[in-house]
Parts: structure tokens; sequence; C-alpha cells
């Protein structure tokens, strides 16, 4: 008789035992999405331990590089000001969490355009996000665009990416044209990515 998955119920109390329990479930090649969804949620966001890769940009939002998952996924916080949004992207392919470290984030869920990609997106559904929360998406789910429409507060965000990716598409709202583009890192490990700008590593 076949045995039932047994899904584990994972916590983790700072964000290093987070990060030691990823490489644990991803050291296998079968992702557990409920699993690592709630072992994200579970960890209680404490910007003392994360400031050191929250470096903002005053125009764009920025990616900061966290951990590289032993080859596995890349883990980032990505860094919101004010009214910074993403475009609508896709996933490559990959599997994407995202968590809320501080401030909300709404996210909008789009349809893939028809191969022909002419006329505007159409856009499936809508929710805000909160702190601790963790969303999850892949190509299969759709497309979407994350932003923080707030005026007055900024936002943080934890990502993880598996496997992970440097380029993905992103969409015309209202031609459903896509254009690949490519990301790269504001900071690494808590440095500075040399040269690097916000322009060149948007979407995610
Ligand atoms: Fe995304």
């Amino acid at each position: 008789m076949e045995q039932p998955v047994q899904t584990e119920v994972w916590k983790a109390q700072t964000l290093q035992e987070l990060i030691q329990i990823l490489h644990r479930l991803f050291s296998s090649d079968k992702v557990r999405v409920e699993e690592v969804q709630a072992l994200m949620e579970s960890y209680e966001s404490n910007p003392v331990e994360w400031m050191k890769y929250a470096q903002f940009d005053q125009y764009r939002y920025t990616r900061n590089l966290v951990d590289k998952g032993n080859g596995k996924f890349n883990l980032m916080i990505l860094c919101w000001g004010e009214g910074h949004g993403s475009s609508i992207h896709d996933h490559t392919d990959s599997h994407c969490f995202m968590k809320i470290l501080q401030g909300n984030l709404k996210e909008t869920l789009f349809e893939w355009p028809g191969k022909k990609g002419t006329g505007a997106m159409t856009k499936k559904s809508e929710r805000v996000l909160g702190e601790n929360q963790c969303a999850y998406i892949n190509d299969s789910i759709g497309l979407h665009r994350v932003e923080n429409t707030s005026h007055t507060e900024s936002a943080v965000s934890l990502h993880l990416y598996s496997p992970s990716f440097d380029s993905c598409n992103t969409f015309d709202q209202r031609t459903g044209h896509k254009h690949k583009v490519k990301m790269t890192f504001y900071s690494q490990f808590g440095e500075r990515t040399p040269g690097a700008t916000a322009v060149s590593q948007e979407n995610n």
C-alpha cells in the first residue's frame, strides 16, 4: 500500500534558522509548496535580522541577494519605496514565494495574454498582503504585478525563487506584448554590487 505523503510542520524563530530549514527542504528535488509557504509564514519578521539587506533606492524598488540556497534557490529581499511597483511579469517556470517583512504589498494577478499578445490583459484578482503573510505564484497560476501603493510607508519583502533565474518576461497591460528583461542585484550578502543601478534589476 502506498504511504501518504508526510508533510512536516516547520517553524523558524530567526532569519538564520529560516535559511537553514530552507536548505534542508530544498536539498531534495521535490518541493512541497504548502510546506515552504507555512515555514516562511512562521518566521516573525525581525528587522534587526534583515536590516543589512534592506537597501533602498529613491526611484525604484531594489533586489538584494541574501542566500544562494546551495544552488537550489535564491533568497532575496526586495525594498519598495512609497509608490514603487513592478511591471506585470512571469516567473521563468520557477516557484516564487513572497513573504512580507514590513508594510503591505498589493498583488494583482493577470491571465496570460493570447498567443498573438494583442489587446488589454485580463485581470483575475487582486489582494493586499500584510506583514508576515507569504504568497505563492508560478507560471501555471498566471502573471502578476506587485506594488507598494502607500504614499507614506515603505515595504520590504522576502522572495524565494527555485530554481533561481536572472531573466523573465514583462508584459504591457494595454497590449499584452511581452519583453524579456535581465535582472541583477542591487546588493549581495549586504554589500552593494559594484556598478549596479536599480534600473537594471527591476521585475520579479
Ligand atoms: Fe513576481
